[in-house]
């Protein structure tokens, strides 16, 4: 490991990397040593292949490596063996994997094991909420790499080809093997000719490196393209014109993955709208596909604006249809049962349905995470969900199992990242945000992965040798391991949890500002708004407590989970304290574990954040001088804005809720900077509401 180091960064000062600005990722320019490979065939993606050992090669100087094309029983899809001078696969994709899992083990300094490799779910998909007209739905990074507005926004231009193709790489060095180029809230022309040249153009340049294109469908298409007199399911004339649309994208796109769907949700057209179920909306674009091996993800994110508790209804809408789905449609399902929050339990739609396929949805973009703003490492979150028992099948029946294919047979097994990526230099925003682009990645390769190796395995890409030692060249090593991967690393794996802390702590959700979904907004709720939209529905707050009663009493959706997770979590004493206010609730005085009551432990956690965030600030000021200074100095503007920002997020919450506790803020905690009739002035919704 130390030689490795030592090597790697000498040619790192040689390369002059002091010049970064966080565009080439954890991919950064290395000097390579010489290599010889060698591979019997040729293809388009063994040439990236072959190239890339050439560009990164850190083992042996002059060694040969085999790229070897073969049968193995225990490879599965594009799986892959390697070892130090070779790389086994039966896929042309599985040696791509193999050769970027080798560079990565030769620069993190992981041993190089002969064990098989293979993906936990077959399709790790990227869903890119752009819009025809390059912007970006919760897009915090720039426009859209793909769409642009303007008189020339069809014309294929050079520049494009270069994004897209530094795109295409950076997904499949961390195994991304598919992409939905277009929002979930999808204009009909993304499927008229025009638009589908683009799309033939993009698939060009992303398919060598084993990207597969999706697109998002609008529901209501063949009534606004085809000028049917409607887009109900059942009819003839829209199920025809459904297979000559899916003929006609194959004819673009021959290998073209299939439809992504967000259909009777927030206002998009569906299946309901004509007496229809999603049983009969996705079996009418799951069986235009089949013919072509194409597949649907249709999205269980639905919610109406009745009385029932919003947490319940994708569950209460779906599980009726289970064993209704033709086998090439999967339901995608939200990690939580409400919306991306900082925290959330895992949707009861995990483990629920036998006979349907079921896809998690993370969230890469930081929608309700402080957008470009804070550092927010989501791999712990995402691990936490998708190592949640569900008890489908007794103890050990995660999320990941009940989605992976271990526990059900699925046909296809699916997990996806609504993507985090725009024409901004560096890609996503703020520098750490990359290290989620990359976490999706790895977990939707292993899900099994822990965020701590995560993290450190992009540390080590990202920074490692981007500034000289002051201690001089042969302590480099270790004094870059002590000084900036460690506490580095533990600041991201404790990034969520202070997140958690300083905007919705004890199982506190959705009391966002509906202003962008960024600052603290607990009291937004206009007149006339639907309720399910507004943060009062959530927090319930009154001068009886605080939280959302989903008991057996309350909204029942605990029993939407299967025991003994039902009753753990109906029952106040094992409830984990993570999810009190989620499914209980307290009187302002009820006792919590620490001994304090109710108020005092919000405002306790809330003042943690801040100091969390604080001390953030001073790991980053003391990792500076490893960090070139773009870089070093991006990351540092932004925590000071977070910093800012996790105060403004405790007072607001505290003083809000102390209108109903009536008890002080505890003595001995620092005491509110901002006022609440100035927050709340500010605070002025854009009118997006949900
Ligand atoms: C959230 C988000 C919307 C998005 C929706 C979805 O509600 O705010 O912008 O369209 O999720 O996932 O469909």
């Amino acid at each position: 490991m130390k030689i490795v180091f030592n090597i790697l960064f000498l040619f790192m000062v040689i390369a002059g990397l002091a010049q970064e600005d966080g565009h080439q990722l954890w991919l950064r320019d290395k000097k390579a040593r010489p290599v010889t490979v060698v591979c019997s065939k040729n293809s388009p993606t063994l040439a990236i292949a072959k190239q890339e050992l050439q560009n990164g090669w850190q083992g042996e100087p002059n060694a040969s490596v085999i790229l070897t094309l073969k049968k193995d029983k225990a490879l599965k899809d594009d799986g892959f063996r390697l070892s130090k001078n070779e790389v086994i696969a039966e896929t042309e994709k599985g040696v791509l994997y193999g050769v970027y899992e080798l560079l990565r083990r030769q620069q993190t300094g992981e041993a190089i094991t002969g064990e098989a490799e293979n993906p936990s779910y077959q399709i790790r998909i990227l869903n890119h909420w752009d819009n025809p007209n390059g912007s970006v739905e919760r897009g915090y990074a720039g426009n859209s790499i793909f769409w642009c507005n303007g008189p020339d926004s069809l014309t294929v231009t050079e520049k494009d080809k270069k994004f897209w193709q530094e795109y295409a790489r950076a997904n499949a060095s961390i195994g991304i093997n598919a992409s939905v180029l277009n929002n979930v809230n999808a204009s009909p022309k993304i499927i008229t000719p025009e638009y589908l040249s683009r799309v033939k153009s993009i698939a060009d340049i992303l398919r060598p490196y084993g990207i597969q294109i999706y697109l998002s469908v609008n529901f209501s298409s063949p009534s606004i393209l085809g000028k049917l007199k409607t887009s109900d399911p059942l009819d003839k004339d829209v199920i025809k014109w459904w297979n000559d649309k899916v003929k006609e994208i194959y004819s673009y796109v021959p290998d073209f993955g299939g439809f992504l769907v967000k259909a009777s949700s927030e206002g998009q057209p569906g299946p309901q709208d004509f007496g229809r179920t999603h049983a009969d909306g996705a079996n009418l674009l799951a069986d235009a596909l089949k013919p072509y091996g194409g597949i649907v993800m249709w999205r269980a994110f639905v919610y109406s604006p009745n009385d029932k508790d919003r947490a319940k209804q994708a569950y209460n809408e779906f599980m009726p249809l289970d064993g209704q789905f033709r086998d090439n449609v999967i339901i995608q399902v939200k990690n939580g049962p409400v919306d991306f929050q900082p925290r959330e339990p895992f949707s009861p739609l995990f483990g629920a349905m036998k006979q349907t396929s079921v896809m998690p949805e993370l969230q890469v973009t930081m929608e309700y995470l402080g957008h470009d703003k804070y550092l927010v490492f989501l791999s712990t979150m995402w691990e936490e969900v998708l190592q949640s028992d569900t008890y489908r099948q007794g103890e050990g029946s995660t999320v990941a199992r009940c989605t992976d294919g271990s526990i059900y047979p699925q046909k296809y097994t699916a997990m996806a990242g609504v993507a985090n990526v725009g024409l901004d230099t560096n890609w996503c925003g703020h520098q750490f945000n990359q290290a989620n682009w990359y976490a999706f990645g790895r977990l939707a390769w292993n899900v099994n992965l822990k965020s701590e190796q995560i993290a450190d395995e992009w540390l080590k890409l990202t920074f490692y040798g981007a500034q000289s030692s002051k201690l001089g060249e042969a302590n480099y090593d270790a004094d870059w391991s002590a000084n900036f991967l460690t506490p580095v690393k533990q600041m991201m794996l404790d990034s969520r949890e202070a997140a958690v802390n300083f905007m919705t702590p004890l199982g506190l959700h959705h009391i966002m500002s509906a202003n962008g979904h960024y600052g603290p907004g607990p009291w937004w709720a206009p007149k006339g708004m639907r309720a399910d939209w507004t943060p009062p529905y959530y927090h319930k707050a009154g001068s009886d407590g605080i939280g959302f009663d989903r008991t057996k009493t309350g909204s029942d959706a605990v029993s939407q989970y299967h025991e003994p997770l039902a009753s753990q979590l109906n029952d106040i004493n094992t409830c984990p304290e993570k999810y009190l206010l989620w499914f209980h609730h307290l009187a302002w005085d009820y006792k919590v574990k620490s001994g304090r009551n109710l108020w005092d432990e919000l405002c306790y956690r809330y003042d943690e954040g801040v100091n969390q965030v604080r001390s953030f600030q001073k790991v980053w000021d003391k990792a500076g001088v490893y960090v070139d200074s773009t870089r070093f100095l991006e990351v540092q503007r932004k925590l000071r804005i977070q910093c800012v920002n996790a105060v403004l997020w405790k007072d607001a919450c505290l003083l809000y809720f102390q209108q109903f506790s009536e008890m002080p803020i505890p003595f001995e905690l620092e005491r509110p900077v901002n006022n609440l009739d100035v927050m709340m002035h500010n605070d002025r919704g854009d009118g997006r509401s949900h």
